[in-house]
């Protein structure tokens, strides 16, 4: 696989690991620079062809097309932006940005002079940025003005700006104009994007350079660090490296979506999350693919957006979430009607098990029957698909990922590590998710602290790399995520600690303690369900809850509000205190029945009281 790529040296060696420390070296002894690969090496052939098609927010204004020799040129460009404001090789740079080609081209600026990109979400606050920013100890920042989405204008500047009081770290902010928001441009730290990129501009033409030279890198050189949450604390810092995610996201994008030269792929993430990483930007570009990018949201103005959208560029592959899913399906019919759709050849859907409903309206209303689809297992930690199946190669089995990609082994493990081998009734081996060995695109480290990544991926079972997930596997050997085993939900796709929601929720003045659990949510696929014990006797105070949720909004961002607050006076502890979080999941459920063995509760009778006030 590895040979598809170009490296300035081959590797020594193909790989080296131990699960017990972890270490894993992929390509060891090679050099590389991943933007030779995502825009070099496609420049003669494909100089003029469109790597990347901008769809603007609003769809009356002008669309983008960035070509490969233009996003050469920006990049270069902007590389040089970051040399002069003192960027240097193994620095970290926070992106914090709307869905803009800058984003890009900041994210492959950033790659071009070694720098550690790390891209944040815009739905996260000011908090979870100045957290995120100290644990990367970031000294750049580039973000915009605002950025749209739908109908609404979110002010990055401003909310970087609450992120950085108190910050003495940080050394540089560029800031890109997109929305005209007025802005705060502090004197020395403070820079606009335009005046910069100029500059670097006439720097580049008074010395006669086309292409800014790329630092060369080591395989296992650190390409971007992107934060996660898990089921303990704070998010953690994933770790992805130059050489081996490079041979993943390029090799699965190839292979899943069966990707010809010339077509058009529209992946519907966003860039600040994993999928957004690996096919928007590195999957599609190193294989010189066309890649859209959308700035907006799926239904605004109007809920027949991403057909629009396929229609217009001629859409081949089109890559979107569960949740984006059941979301149009709630719209009927209607704005699909005299939608031309018949450029799709392949569907695919990630970031949360897809239920069968969704996965026959996507095959009939959108693929027509005739395109298949791809249920693709991964996660930030893995860099790239790991399960999936192959477009019309291998057979799709709805709301099942299937089989793994050749050169990944997952084994299903009981809750004491070992081998399930034993099928149930209906001949499924059940248990949880993990894998065997090493893919060039595993995880290396969380930044910072590589103990935690040990602990958190490596140690619960000894010599494998634990998901998180539970899964079956059936006779034929394909598998079916059924969901997190851990305390991580996944709300419209987005990874979420219960522990980082219940840290938010404490931090308002008036509560005293919170369980936070997960329910199904027609169209989030979970939603998120509290229980809350105040000081006061505040109880069906909607006031309350509203300050609540903005104490949620504040702390972590607005995608971490819960859908439900329900305030009680106890939780279901055990005698030792802990919260029995299987019973309060069974009542956000809507279990009124049988709760389970209740007889280690401290207090049985607050489980009658939680579950006759339930929501
Ligand atoms: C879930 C997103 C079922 C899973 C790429 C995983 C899925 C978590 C699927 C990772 C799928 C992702 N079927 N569940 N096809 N894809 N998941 O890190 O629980 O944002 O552990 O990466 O999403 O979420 P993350």
């Amino acid at each position: 696989m590895a040979e598809n790529f170009y490296w300035r040296k081959k590797w020594d060696r193909v790989l080296e690991w131990n699960f017990r420390e972890p270490k894993v070296e992929w390509f060891k002894g090679a050099k590389l620079n991943i933007t030779e690969n995502c825009i070099d090496r496609h420049l003669e052939e494909l100089g003029e062809k469109p790597a990347i098609i901008w769809e603007p927010n609003n769809p009356e204004e002008r669309t983008r097309v960035v070509t490969y020799s233009r996003l050469n040129k920006r990049v270069c460009q902007f590389a040089q932006v970051l040399i002069n404001n003192g960027v240097k090789k193994g620095d970290r740079v926070c992106i914090y940005m709307g869905m803009v080609p800058e984003l890009a081209y900041a994210v492959l600026g950033c790659a071009r002079i070694g720098a550690i990109h790390s891209v944040i979400f815009g739905g996260f606050s000011a908090q979870s940025i100045a957290d995120r920013l100290y644990d990367a100890q970031a000294e750049y920042i580039v973000t915009c003005d605002g950025a749209y989405r739908g109908g609404k204008d979110i002010p990055l500047k401003s909310i970087i700006d609450d992120a950085l009081i108190g910050n003495r770290l940080v050394k540089k902010v560029i800031v890109y104009t997109r929305t005209r928001t007025p802005v705060s441009m502090l004197k020395g730290r403070d820079v606009w994007w335009e005046d910069e990129m100029d500059y670097a501009l006439s720097q580049i033409e008074r010395n006669n350079i086309v292409t800014l030279p790329a630092v060369e890198m080591d395989a296992d050189d650190p390409l971007f660090i992107l934060y996660t949450s898990g089921s303990t604390g704070k998010p953690k810092g994933v770790v992805h490296t130059c050489g081996g995610y490079m041979v993943w996201t390029g090799y699965t994008f190839v292979n899943v979506f069966q990707y010809k030269p010339g077509e058009v792929h529209f992946c519907t993430a966003d860039i600040g999350w994993i999928t957004g990483h690996s096919y928007i930007v590195y999957g599609p570009l190193s294989m010189g693919a066309t890649s859209v990018m959308f700035e907006g949201i799926p239904t605004w103005p109007d809920a027949g957006r991403f057909w629009d959208i396929v229609n217009k560029y001629k859409v081949n592959i089109l890559y979107t979430a569960p949740t984006a899913i059941r979301s149009l399906m709630s719209y009927g019919l209607d704005p699909l009607r005299d939608k031309d759709l018949s450029s799709l050849k392949v569907l695919g859907t990630v970031g949360e098990p897809i239920n069968e409903e969704a996965w026959h309206w996507y095959d009939r209303e959108v693929g027509k029957g005739s395109s298949p689809i791809v249920d693709t297992w991964w996660q930030t930690e893995t860099g790239g698909v790991l399960i999936s199946n192959l477009a019309g190669v291998t057979p799709a089995k709805p709301s099942w990922a299937t089989l793994p990609m050749p050169g990944v082994q997952p084994v299903l493990v009981d809750e004491r590590g070992e081998e399930v081998t034993e099928p149930d009734e209906e001949g499924m081996l059940k248990g949880n998710l993990c894998i065997k060995a090493p893919w060039p695109g595993i995880i290396r480290t969380t930044y910072g602290d590589h103990e935690r990544c040990r602990k958190n991926y490596f140690a619960t079972y000894e010599n494998y790399y634990f998901t998180g997930d539970g899964a079956l596997k059936d006779a034929q050997g394909n598998f079916r995520i059924t969901g997190r085993v851990d305390d991580v939900l996944n709300v419209s796709g987005h990874r979420i600690g219960t522990a980082e929601v219940e840290n938010a929720i404490n931090m308002h003045t008036n509560v005293v303690e919170s369980a936070v659990v997960g329910f199904p949510h027609q169209i989030k696929g979970q939603g998120i369900y509290a229980f809350v014990i105040t000081e006061k006797n505040t109880h069906e105070d909607d006031r309350a809850k509203n300050d609540i949720l903005e104490t949620v909004a504040r702390i972590i961002g607005p995608i971490a509000k819960p859908d439900k607050i329900q305030f009680v006076s106890g939780l279901p502890k055990t005698r030792s205190g802990k919260i029995m979080r299987r019973i309060l999941r069974k009542i956000a459920e809507g279990e009124t029945g049988n709760l389970g063995d209740t007889s280690t509760l401290l207090d049985p009778g607050i489980v009658d009281e939680i579950k006759n006030k339930a929501l």
